[in-house]
């Protein structure tokens, strides 16, 4: 039996070790914020959703408790070249380790590999270059200029790890039957129902006026954008649905969920290229089904 059909068969199955685990490092990752929501998880919910996926660290969470056995399972962004990683990884793992495996931790190489023409490659080529790039770059940023061509400077480390293949073996397990898709997080309106889970884990509002958004894409992510996910979450609460949203401790967001119950945690940004905010920061964890009110 080939891998990629064990990897069917034993689709959805708990891993008792900690594996799956995100496999690449995504600005704003929800590393050590996932044991708040998780502790904040409804018990019992029908499908889920995580429309902002990007490193998707709440689903393996869920999926490694065993809480989306038998569900339907929706994951989406809006970076398509992620989307992309994730199907690979999801319908031809094999190849995609195969490729990833002839890649080296060199600065030369780095800039070659980086200059490639994505829309060349094959499907499995182009998701190995991704986690590739995404593991030697710089802080494991994802940007783009304003041609849409990735442009991270390489990054400093001490034998990086290039291909966990263990990890992606057992994330392809995990994606096995889910829907992926490319989209803005509004969509999710089209398929959420009663009793479902969303999870929304948007770019920050950011905490000073100075500080700037993270640009995770090459569509910027602002005021407005925000203020969409705010009627968005509402109506999906009026809907019946089990939102959880995270977000930074901002005057902005309380004012905004203001209906909603809302806890604030201390989160640590996982990539940042500015030392100064990467220590501890406010988050507010907002969620629709303990609501005071919902109108
Ligand atoms: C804070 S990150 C999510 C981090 C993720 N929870 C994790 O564990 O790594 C935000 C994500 O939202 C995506 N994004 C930005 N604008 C979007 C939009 N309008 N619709 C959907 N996704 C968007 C970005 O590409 C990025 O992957």
């Amino acid at each position: 039996m080939t891998r990629q059909k064990q990897a069917t068969r034993t689709s959805r199955k708990t891993n008792a070790e900690s594996l799956p685990k995100p496999f690449i490092k995504w600005a704003g990752g929800k590393g050590q914020l996932v044991s708040e929501l998780l502790d904040r998880a409804p018990a019992d919910f029908d499908s889920y959703h995580e429309p902002f996926m990007g490193g998707a660290a709440l689903f393996f969470a869920l999926y490694r408790q065993g809480k989306l056995n038998g569900k339907k399972i929706f994951l989406s962004d809006i970076n398509q070249e992620l989307v992309d990683t994730y199907a690979s990884i999801r319908d031809r793992v094999e190849t995609v380790i195969r490729h990833l495996r002839k890649h080296k931790y060199e600065k030369d190489y780095y800039y070659e590999v980086r200059a490639w023409k994505p829309e060349k490659l094959t499907e499995a080529k182009r998701a190995a270059r991704m986690i590739f790039l995404n593991r030697t770059g710089f802080n494991g940023l994802y940007r783009v200029n304003s041609k849409g061509k990735f442009n991270v400077p390489f990054g400093r480390y001490v034998n990086p790890t290039i291909c966990d293949a263990k990890n992606l073996r057992a994330v392809s397990c995990a994606l096995q039957g889910v829907k992926l898709k490319h989209e803005s997080f509004e969509k999710v309106l089209k398929r959420a129902k009663k009793n479902d889970l969303i999870y929304f884990d948007p770019p920050y509002v950011p905490v000073s006026k100075t500080a700037k958004f993270v640009s995770y894409a090459s569509q910027g992510f602002d005021l407005e954008d925000q203020s969409r996910l705010a009627d968005v979450f509402s109506k999906l609460a009026r809907r019946g649905t089990l939102a959880i949203l995270s977000n930074s401790e901002t005057p902005w967001v309380k004012k905004h969920f203001e209906p909603f119950k809302q806890d604030r945690v201390l989160a640590r940004r996982s990539v940042n290229s500015r030392k100064d905010r990467r220590g501890p920061v406010g988050e507010l964890v907002v969620i629709s089904y303990s609501a005071k009110e919902v109108s």
